[in-house]
């Protein structure tokens, strides 16, 4: 093999930490995948962070990009100010950056792409999306043939892991919510969890890579989260034969492509319906290949390090040096999914009230009427039902439903 590739890791918490321990420990076999010695060679961080033997922990961010052996800048840092600085200024120094910040990738991922091409650099985020599990290699390359026609998947593993508690064990969502807390699983605001934010940009990430839509559309994502469902609704979800899961879903629509995050009535059948605790799971439809579904740790230290290091093999093995390779003809524009038809499921506290949209069929339970409405323009389903909840009717959330 030739000189090692140096490698520095920006921002030290647990992601970080978690990419410089299976760096050290599985050095050689990292190595061998990558056809050239990869070496630790820089942590850097403000705060005093214990390094592995042989790494230098620095604050000097400069003096990292002024070192010729650091070919690869692994970014830790997350959030959008600093480690947008960070990356901007490694990619012109012609520095791969590797990273799980979805925060950024979504938010700048359009614009760092663009400059890590000019620059002949990498600037890969298959952390960002699925933690541990492998999607977007596979959607770039394995599967890059297909013409993708949807998606859907359970992008957030702490939400997946409140909805598991409170279906499992019948925890209401403030008591499922403190336990998650505890065991570390939320993002630093719980808001980005349990109002669907995270899965709103993990979405606009894969729609990026099936139908080359802009990364930054992500803010036209409707999106609703798991905060306004209680214990009742998951109840209700049972008696309907389905669970209910905070699903990302995409598909095409015309030129463009449409899609939401929403709470689900995921049918009994369908693999993402067994899909518990921080598991993720992502069904893709291609034209020749049929469903792929991915399945594996979405959160934690060490899977998301393992698809860092995926990306730090990925970006060795090619030299380092990017090819600047466009898979799509056009930017698909954003299509308000307000008028595509849904199936909707909503529990009803007490018996079924006037003015409720034609029901499929509904199901008795524990005092609740679990009720399928047939299928409905999605924003006048969820029109109606607020309409109703308005009016003084107990009424959930409306759930889509995905057989
Ligand atoms: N809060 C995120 C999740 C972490 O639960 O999926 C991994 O992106």
């Amino acid at each position: 093999m030739a000189g090692a590739v140096g490698v520095a890791i920006a921002g030290c918490g647990v992601v970080g930490s978690g990419v410089a321990q299976m760096l050290t420990k599985n050095r050689g076999g990292i190595s061998r995948a990558a056809g050239r010695d990869v070496a630790l060679k820089y942590m850097v961080d403000l705060r005093k962070v214990e390094v592995p033997e042989g790494v230098a922990l620095t604050s000097d961010f400069e003096r990292v990009l002024e070192d010729g052996d650091v070919r690869v800048l692994v970014e830790t840092i997350g959030g959008t100010g600093v480690a947008y600085d960070c990356t901007r200024r490694a990619l012109e120094k012609g520095v791969s950056v590797i990273t799980s910040n979805k925060a950024l990738v979504a938010a700048h991922g359009d614009e760092l792409k663009r400059l890590a091409a000019e620059h002949g650099a990498w600037y890969l985020y298959e952390a960002a999306v699925c933690g541990g599990v492998p999607v977007l290699r596979p959607l770039n390359t394995c599967l890059a043939g297909n013409r993708v026609s949807q998606l859907s998947g359970i992008v957030n593993g702490s939400t997946n892991y409140l909805l598991t508690r409170m279906e499992l064990s019948g925890l209401g969502f403030p008591e499922a919510l403190g336990e998650a807390k505890a065991l570390g699983y939320l993002e630093a605001d719980p808001a980005d969890d349990v109002e669907g934010y995270d899965a709103r940009r993990k979405l606009a990430i894969l729609t990026n890579a099936v139908f080359g839509s802009r990364l930054k559309d992500d803010g036209l994502i409707p999106t609703e989260g798991i905060a306004r469902l209680t214990e009742r609704d998951l109840v209700c979800a049972r008696a309907l034969h389905g669970a209910v899961k905070l699903i990302a879903h995409a598909e095409r629509a015309g030129e463009g492509w449409t899609g939401w995050v929403h709470p689900t009535l995921v049918m009994e059948g369908n693999m993402l319906a067994s899909v518990r605790g921080v598991f993720n799971a992502l069904t893709v439809t291609g034209d020749c290949v049929g469903d792929v579904t991915f399945h594996g740790r979405g959160a934690g230290k060490l899977p998301t390090a393992s698809a860092v290091i995926g990306d730090v093999i990925e970006a060795v093995r090619s030299g380092c040096t990017a090819a600047s390779i466009e898979r799509f003809d056009s930017v698909p524009a954003f299509v308000s999914p307000d008028e595509k038809p849904v199936a909707l499921a909503v529990r009803i506290e007490g018996a079924l009230p006037e003015g409720l949209p034609p029901a499929l069929r509904s199901v008795q339970v524990d005092g609740m009427t679990a009720v399928l409405l047939k299928p409905i323009a999605r924003a006048e389903g969820m029109k109606r039902v607020a309409a109703l909840r308005e009016k003084g009717v107990r009424a959930g959330i409306p759930l889509i439903v995905l057989q």
